[in-house]
């Protein structure tokens, strides 16, 4: 595997193989399949769970990680091109990553959107500037638009509580929150539900719709999986007999790049935090996911969070054992 960087760019049976290798390899550990392998970690956008388990998942096999980011004691960078370098910054991206590179067998990267034009943002302007700098393999640990290794734990999580893929009612749903996020984890998760198979229902208040070319790209996916897209601003309906809840803000589409328009518009839907009401209609055993961090008492009540629906902990835990299969793939030694 050269790169891990879109779920679209993988089948449902590859998707299939590396959710078994990862259950392998939790139930049967390997602590020498990267045995002197090295992975870069470079994080131009914060993280807890991506930073640790990454770094968890490469002990775990017998290899080695390093990380980089803004915020340790390196030289300031830039990333503009073309700019003459005669303020703060000492060092470019440009040399600062494939020097990163250099030092690995493989290289996780994470770079959120910029947040100003949509059409960039949907281009992966940012993320494509970076990989195009290096030839070594790589792993997109969260850009703009996308974020596969969570996809791929999000995926493995619904078949561990046998949730099924066709006929799966699958809720993805905005919630509230008090700043404007990206929308790589919608984004990715919508295309993730579609390619299993799932009956989706894009829950979210006017204003907040996914950009056309990602429900256009899920759209296909879901057809050619068995599943089916609709979008929905009514919660009760979109919530009957639904399998999954998958919550999470994002920026309002309409005033994209916009803080002022967004704040107005979001200001009026502090009513959209996922407490027990909404549950009213939904099977019985429905489950809540989100990718984390959430804000408690703000995008979910703590009454979900901490109940039997939620499911965010194993959730968490499988982006380790996910991305331990992919790594594996990626770089393991050939006997
Ligand atoms: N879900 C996720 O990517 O978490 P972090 O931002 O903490 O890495």
């Amino acid at each position: 595997m050269q790169a891990f960087n879109d779920i679209a760019d993988f089948s449902k049976d590859e998707i299939s193989a590396l959710i078994e290798l990862a259950t392998r390899l939790d139930r049967s550990p390997e602590p020498e399949a990267l045995k002197g392998k090295v992975l870069s970690l470079l994080f131009l956008s914060p993280s807890l769970r991506t930073l640790a388990s990454f770094q968890a998942a490469m002990t775990r096999l017998g290899g080695g990680s390093f990380v980089i980011s803004p915020d340790m004691s390196i030289h300031g960078l830039e990333s503009r091109p073309g700019i003459v370098m005669d303020g703060i910054a000492a060092e470019h991206i440009r040399e600062a990553v494939p020097v990163i590179a250099s030092y690995g067998d493989a290289i996780g990267i994470r770079a959120f959107a910029e947040r100003k034009n949509l059409q960039h943002d949907l281009d992966e302007v940012e993320f494509s500037s970076l990989t195009e700098l290096i030839d070594t393999p790589y792993i997109n640990m969260e850009s703009a638009m996308g974020h596969p290794c969570q996809n791929l734990a999000d995926w493995k999580t619904m078949n561990d509580l046998g949730i099924p893929s066709n006929d799966g009612k699958f809720v993805l749903s905005w919630a509230f929150h008090p700043r404007a996020l990206p929308l790589a984890v919608p984004a990715s998760t919508l295309q993730m539900a579609a390619q299993r198979g799932m009956d989706i229902t894009v829950l979210r208040p006017h204003g907040f719709e996914l950009p056309e070319p990602i429900m256009h790209k899920a759209r296909d996916a879901a057809a050619a999986a068995g599943g089916s897209i609709r979008e929905s601003i009514d919660r009760r309906e979109a919530m009957q007999d639904a399998h999954v809840i998958y919550a999470k803000s994002w920026s309002s589409t309409a005033h994209y790049g916009d803080k002022i328009a967004d704040q107005e518009l979001r200001n009026e839907l502090d009513d959209w935090c996922v407490d027990d009401s909404w549950f009213d209609n939904a099977r019985k055993d429905c489950r809540f996911m989100h990718c984390l961090p959430v804000r408690r008492g703000v995008v979910v009540a703590d009454s979900v969070l901490d109940g039997p629906r939620s499911v965010v902990i194993p959730e968490a835990r499988n982006r380790m054992l996910a991305q331990m299969a992919v790594l594996h793939q990626m770089m393991r030694i050939q006997k």
